[in-house]
């Protein structure tokens, strides 16, 4: 695929095909995340690759799913869930503004490294973050900062030109396919 066809491509994806994903490919997200921009080089995130039936279905109802498109769009284990979670952890004390930006690097990498091995991902701020840390057993010191969901897409959401700057609500059209509206370059940028 090329990078245009990626970046083209890449949208969240909140329903999925209950096929479970290679651990090569969950390799190769935390492949893309490595050499991503970090401040100071300091590459303070690491990562919990999560794919057990098991554990997946104790993680699914301590996140929340986009509530402008729900239920529709609330995958529901055995039918839309993901089959994979990254647990992207950072230390408790890193310094939180550059912690989080290395993290939107990262993460922003790991989604188009999804689109290129056919998967897609949902990238979750949203979380019961004290009872993940407990399943997941996070050692004191390290907190988690985001979920990023993963796994075969069963939608083919679609991005469009924003009419105006506060029309932005992604919305379910009459065929089930999810809208996002997009700000577009005259509407982003200033020249001068
Ligand atoms: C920091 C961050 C947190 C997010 N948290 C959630 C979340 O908790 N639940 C969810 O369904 N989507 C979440 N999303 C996905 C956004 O809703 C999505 O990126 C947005 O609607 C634009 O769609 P697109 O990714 O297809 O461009 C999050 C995205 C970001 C960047």
């Amino acid at each position: 695929m090329d990078f245009n066809d990626i970046l083209q491509h890449r949208r969240t994806i909140r329903r999925f095909a209950q096929k479970p994903v290679a651990d090569n490919d969950l390799r190769s997200l935390i492949e893309a995340a490595r050499l991503a921009s970090s401040a100071a080089n300091r590459q303070p995130l690491r990562y919990i690759v999560v794919r057990t039936p098991e554990l997946v279905a104790q993680l699914l109802p301590l996140t929340a799913w986009a509530a402008r498109v729900a239920p529709r769009r609330t995958p529901c284990l055995g039918e839309s869930a993901p089959t994979a979670f990254l647990a992207v952890t950072a230390p408790s004390d890193a310094h939180p503004e550059w912690t989080q930006a290395d993290a939107g690097a990262a993460i922003q990498s790991i989604e188009f490294a999804a689109v290129n091995c056919g998967l897609g991902c949902c990238w979750i701020g949203a979380l019961q973050r004290d009872k993940i840390a407990e399943v997941l057993q996070l050692p004191p010191g390290r907190k988690l900062l985001y979920l990023i969901a993963v796994g075969y897409p069963a939608e083919t959401p679609c991005h469009e030109d924003a009419p105006s700057p506060d029309q932005i609500g992604y919305y379910l059209d009459d065929h089930d396919r999810l809208h996002v509206p997009k700000l577009t370059v005259d509407q982003l940028a200033t020249w001068k």
